[in-house]
């Protein structure tokens, strides 16, 4: 059956799974072509609604999103009516008067699109919510990996750095976990959770964690929006613990590691400047298909009624 939403990705079937990432092969090979557009989405409507800054989610479901010719919609919400007290129910009931098929939301708030998703028929794609979900980050990484090796199974990740508060963490690992890839959280004790899910090993070690044999070594963005007491000494102690170091980038470079972060960096804090032109960085790339992979999102989603009118009830509750 065609999914409504993409909320997050422990409720995907493998199947799904499989086929978004293999439907996004084609759409990538659309970018090197002179026109770089297909009709799959005409006269479909795309609403860009985010609470949160971005810069690559945001610009990525725009472009996905244009080159499947749908209408995109950039909801502004520093010069709306949010700004005069108006609630996310409000503003989803005038936005679903004007009969949108999609609708991007990017919340602090966790479960918040889901909520939206419950009190309208337009599909709802997760843009991140919270410390939540980042479904479309977790479903381009994997692609990524995917492309740099295309049997997964049993390669090793290795996610650094704030897992606590990371929607991105929780996302790519467990994409990555139900592709048969091995996956191991490292940062300080006070940002690893001690309960990992259940297969990724914990490490707080550097060097423990490098002699686990990383294929990959995935930065993670330190968020220093969301940590509301200090988890660490400073930012130049970070690096020096848990940052790629321009030694640590010798390091990568010998044992032919690859290097992955969702943005935006945090230059010589996740990373030193070197580590930008390393010759095995895939942040570039991860930009690149992030574009194919929601395009393959959006096309895979079929706006429709939800039926469940007693969920819809305590959704636009819980909006107020
Ligand atoms: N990776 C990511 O979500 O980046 P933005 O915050 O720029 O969208």
């Amino acid at each position: 059956m065609a999914r409504k939403d993409l909320l997050e990705l422990a409720s995907l079937t493998r199947e799904e799974i499989d086929r978004i990432l293999e439907q996004a092969v084609p759409f990538k090979e659309l970018f090197t072509r002179s026109v770089k557009k297909v009709p799959a989405l005409k006269g479909k409507s795309v609403l860009m609604l985010f609470y949160e800054p971005s810069t690559r989610t945001h610009s990525s479901f725009e472009v996905a999103a244009k080159r499947l010719s749908a209408d995109v919609t950039n909801f502004d919400v520093p010069h709306s009516s949010v700004v005069k007290g108006e609630s996310v129910r409000e503003t989803v009931e005038t936005l679903q008067a004007m009969r949108t098929d999609y609708i991007v939301v990017r919340h602090g708030r966790s479960g918040l699109p889901g909520m939206i998703a419950r009190q309208t028929k337009a599909s709802v794609v997760n843009a991140g919510d919270g410390a939540h979900a980042h479904p479309t980050q977790g479903l381009l990484d994997a692609f990524t990996v995917k492309e740099v090796f295309p049997e997964m199974s049993g390669k090793r990740v290795l996610i650094v750095g704030d897992i606590l508060h990371s929607r991105v963490a929780r996302s790519t690992s467990s994409v990555l976990r139900r592709l048969g890839v091995e996956v191991a959280y490292l940062g300080p004790g006070s940002l690893v959770p001690k309960c990992c899910p259940e297969g990724v090993r914990r490490f707080t070690d550097y060097r423990e964690a490098m002699a686990w044999g990383p294929d990959v070594v995935y930065l993670l963005r330190v968020q220093m929006e969301r940590q509301d007491v200090q988890y660490f000494p400073s930012l130049r102690e970070y690096h020096r613990v848990y940052g790629v170091t321009r030694d640590r980038l010798d390091e990568l470079e010998d044992k032919g590691i690859w290097l992955m972060h969702p943005g935006p960096v945090n230059r010589g804090v996740e990373l030193c400047d070197e580590a930008m032109d390393y010759q095995r960085s895939l942040i570039n790339r991860q930009v690149e298909n992030g574009i194919a992979v929601r395009m393959s999102v959006l096309y895979s989603l079929k706006p429709g009624a939800s039926g469940d009118e007693e969920a819809e009830g305590e959704a636009e509750a819980s909006l107020e």
